[in-house]
């Protein structure tokens, strides 16, 4: 399909819709239908606003709108920047019942998610996502947050948005590198839940790169739906959501340690993908054959191979920091099968030493 379609993430009291389709800034009652305050604070950055913000401001004509365009970049996504929403929230005088709006990549969907969670104790957002990432993930189930120098994501909180409003249209503006970043997050959900979905990926994985809009519309739609059914069914993390993490607990280690922003989340991701494949074939789960299907797929989609050279000791440093550590243990999402991941502590430790050494070194 590539009209508009609506999927609904169940959460009661709180579900919301996902709306997906291309041209959907233009489309007024589209946009009404999502943002119903009369008070909104659009945040959004320095690339996206020039070229997206018009049609934004369009739709909303009537209402009391304040902008807040923020610096571009990951390395910009701290508590300081929170703190410049907040800023701008209390400047234009907005009460409890505003909406801010976050036009942008997941970077900013981040930021002004956690600045909606804390201003007056919680406001409504909107994700306007234009990222392939953003589409297809992180606008999507409530997380919102930070980085801090010792740790990706660390400052946080679990505040779900009233809308998700994904015009695939702006994603023809998307830089190339940006886009196959994206496709790392779109093979996750291939690798965590659905083979089906995988094997459809290594049939179509051109036609996404060319922007092909039903081939990008549809996986859009099924991986908002796999993830919209696991955040229904686990919205807090206690178990189930964590398999969205396959490959970031190896993929943040990378992010923070080259400095945020200079690996893109997504190549990180990828990474992680092909090192928590590599470490499931060396415990026995997971055939070499299927290591070489996911290889070859992250390869194919433009995505890098090998993590950059930081020694085992740094990465074991900032994975002890990951979320999912408990009791001390470094748990890892890990693969069966491609199409089903499991999260676990339960491995030899010696089994991720040499995996780190043979990866990333056994010394930076
Ligand atoms: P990003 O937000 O940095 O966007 C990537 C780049 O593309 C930026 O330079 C941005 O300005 C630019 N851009 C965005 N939309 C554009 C468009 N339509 N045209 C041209 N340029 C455009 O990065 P991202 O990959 O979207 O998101 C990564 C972030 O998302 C990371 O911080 C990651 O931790 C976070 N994340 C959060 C969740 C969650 O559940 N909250 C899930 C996954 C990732
Ligand atoms: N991106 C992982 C999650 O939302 O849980």
């Amino acid at each position: 399909m590539t009209e508009a379609g609506t999927l609904t993430i169940d959460l009661g009291d709180r579900s919301y819709p996902i709306v997906i389709g291309p041209g959907l800034l233009a489309a007024r009652e589209r946009v009404d239908a999502c943002i119903r305050a009369r008070d909104v604070l659009v945040v959004s950055n320095q690339t996206v606003a020039p070229l997206w913000l018009a049609p934004l401001r369009a739709a909303l004509a009537g209402r009391r709108i304040s902008e807040c365009i923020l610096p571009d970049g990951e390395e910009h996504k701290t508590l300081a920047i929170v703190g410049r929403v907040l800023d701008a929230l209390v400047e234009a005088r907005m009460n409890r019942d505003c909406a801010v709006v976050a036009l942008g990549g997941g970077v900013v969907g981040d930021i002004a998610g956690f600045a909606a969670a804390c201003y007056q104790r919680g406001v409504d957002y909107v994700q306007v996502p234009t990222t392939l990432l953003a589409q297809v993930d992180s606008s999507v189930g409530g997380k919102t947050g930070v980085n801090h120098p010792g740790g990706k994501n660390l400052i946080g909180a679990f505040h779900q948005p009233v809308a998700v409003l994904s015009d695939t249209g702006t994603l023809d503006t998307l830089p190339e590198r940006e886009l196959r970043a994206g496709l790392a997050e779109v093979i996750k959900y291939g690798l965590i839940r659905d083979a089906g979905f995988f094997a459809w990926l290594e049939e179509h994985i051109e036609d996404l790169l060319a922007r092909e809009p039903a081939a990008l519309v549809y996986a859009i739609r099924l991986c908002c739906a796999c993830k919209a059914a696991i955040v229904a069914r686990d919205e807090h993390e206690r178990g189930e959501r964590a398999l969205l993490n396959l490959g970031h607990t190896f993929g943040h280690a990378i992010e923070a340690a080259a400095g945020y922003g200079s690996w893109l989340h997504g190549e990180a991701v990828a990474v992680g993908m092909t090192m928590a494949a590599e470490m499931s074939a060396r415990l026995g789960w997971l055939g070499r054959r299927d290591v070489g299907r996911i290889r070859a797929l992250l390869q194919r989609a433009g995505l890098p191979p090998d993590p950059p050279r930081l020694g085992r000791a740094r990465a074991l440093e900032l994975m002890r920091m990951d979320k999912k550590v408990a009791s001390g243990r470094i748990r890892l999402v890990l693969l069966e099968a491609i199409g089903r991941a499991t999260l676990t502590g339960d491995y030899p430790p010696a089994v991720l030493d040499s995996l780190l050494e043979d990866t990333v070194g056994k010394v930076a």
